[in-house]
């Protein structure tokens, strides 16, 4: 530890370790705080902090088994479920302790001042984007499939370590963001076009359009929807380390093999994690590595963390498993939106997936307009004839003997089940 980087980070853990033994106001946390401002000043730029499982990402350093010299500022970050921070080197001592305060405090939730940003994006829904005119399948089509070449090289590349990889990755996710910006629907040829002949190709870039208009509906900043269009085009990249008669089994997977296609979210990590540059944003291993794991603690892997996995990996999770269920697979054929966007729901009602996110996601679907059909948790029939707002989950519907009822009322039933319908 020698650098200015380095002393910074130990200058942040002593002023959590003063916080911890002295009330705020403290001269000792007072001079702590002054401290770290002052190396944070020297280093002169931003510092991302990501924690990953047991590990840590710090700017461009990975930390797989953090030394101890950095479990103090590891340990309160945990505590305070924190798993992703960015500090800018403006933040003064000021703001450093009013941090160490939410941090020290254990206070869950992200914290969001003009030098220091931590915990999760927000979450909260805005009211969703209505798809435009949605007639140009053709159009939308041919910009969406522009892009795959491109990703194949990219995923190739980022297999094999080469920093290339990222670079592409970025003007792909750049390329899908202008596509959004202007208004082009690029959603429709993934619910439309079946004919996927490489799984994992198409399936990373189908995650990326989905998750950054996902991202986009739940207001992510500009900056935020870089990161997670590129953390969902990488999000299976540890895939390619997953022997291929595993991969594209046509069958059931045995337990031995289900390990090991789940340790592709692990690989994927460590994959990341080992590039180093300052492409590789220290979130891009994280959402590799927590994609699979639920808002309820169920998936994989197991985190020792407590709370949430992070907003990014919420949010690809949701556009991972929606495509992964449109899409043709060696042991199934790909299901309709409304069976797809069926099975989100449920998850959501699980806490599988973040309900937010998975409202967010139909209502950009705009699956739940007047005229669908659905079924109701009491197993009534019935067709919605008001969108939901703000819940997009929660829609007016008239019900097959004639009830109409507002389904954000606390005694309404839950939407069931999305059907087949004619729009
Ligand atoms: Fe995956
Ligand atoms: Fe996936």
């Amino acid at each position: 530890m020698t650098d200015v980087l380095d002393r910074f980070l130990l200058d942040l853990g002593g002023l959590f370790r003063a916080r911890t033994l002295y009330p705020q106001g403290n001269p000792r946390v007072v001079l702590a705080a002054e401290k770290a401002a002052r190396s944070l000043s020297e280093w002169g730029r931003p510092v991302r902090i990501a924690l990953l499982g047991d590990g840590a990402v710090v700017e461009d350093r990975s930390f797989p088994a953090p030394p101890p010299r950095l479990q103090p500022l590891l340990r309160a970050l945990r505590k305070s479920r924190c798993e992703s921070a960015r500090i800018e080197s403006a933040a003064g001592a000021g703001e450093l302790a009013s941090w160490a305060e939410h941090i020290v405090s254990a206070a869950p939730g992200s914290y969001r001042g003009p030098g220091v940003a931590s915990g999760s994006m927000n979450l909260e829904p805005q009211p969703a984007e209505r798809p435009q005119d949605t007639t140009r399948l053709a159009q939308a089509a041919a910009g969406y499939l522009s892009l795959l070449p491109k990703t194949e090289e990219a995923l190739t590349d980022l297999a094999a370590q080469r920093p290339g990889g990222l670079l592409r990755a970025r003007e792909i996710v750049r390329a899908i963001a202008g596509h959004l910006a202007a208004g082009e629907d690029l959603i429709r040829p993934i619910c439309e076009l079946k004919d996927h002949d490489d799984y994992t190709l198409t399936h990373a870039l189908n995650v990326s359009v989905l998750s950054s208009a996902l991202g986009r509906a739940l207001g992510a900043s500009r900056e935020m929807l870089e990161i997670l269009g590129l953390a969902a085009l990488c999000h299976d990249v540890g895939k390619k380390k997953i022997p291929g008669e595993i991969l594209n089994k046509p069958g059931k997977l045995e337990p031995e093999e289900r390990r090991i296609m789940d340790g592709h979210a692990a690989a994927g990590a460590q994959l990341l994690l080992a590039m180093s540059g300052s492409l590789v944003h220290p979130l891009l291993p994280v959402v590799a590595y927590q994609h699979h794991r639920g808002t309820n603690g169920s998936g994989y892997p197991r985190s020792e963390v407590p709370g949430p996995p992070h907003a990014m990996s919420l949010i690809v999770a949701v556009a991972d498993v929606f495509d992964a269920l449109r899409t043709v697979r060696p042991y199934r054929a790909a299901w309709s939106t409304a069976r797809a966007c069926t099975i989100l729901i449920e998850k959501a009602s699980t806490g599988e997936l973040h309900r937010a996110c998975v409202a967010a996601f139909l209502g950009h679907l705009a699956i739940l307009a007047p005229g669908r059909r659905v079924a109701l948790s009491d197993g009534r029939g019935a067709v919605v004839i008001r969108a939901g707002r703000p819940d997009p989950l929660r829609p007016v519907v008239r019900s097959e003997d004639d009830e109409v009822l507002d389904l954000m009322s606390p005694a309404a039933p839950r939407l069931a089940e999305v059907r087949e319908s004619d729009r």
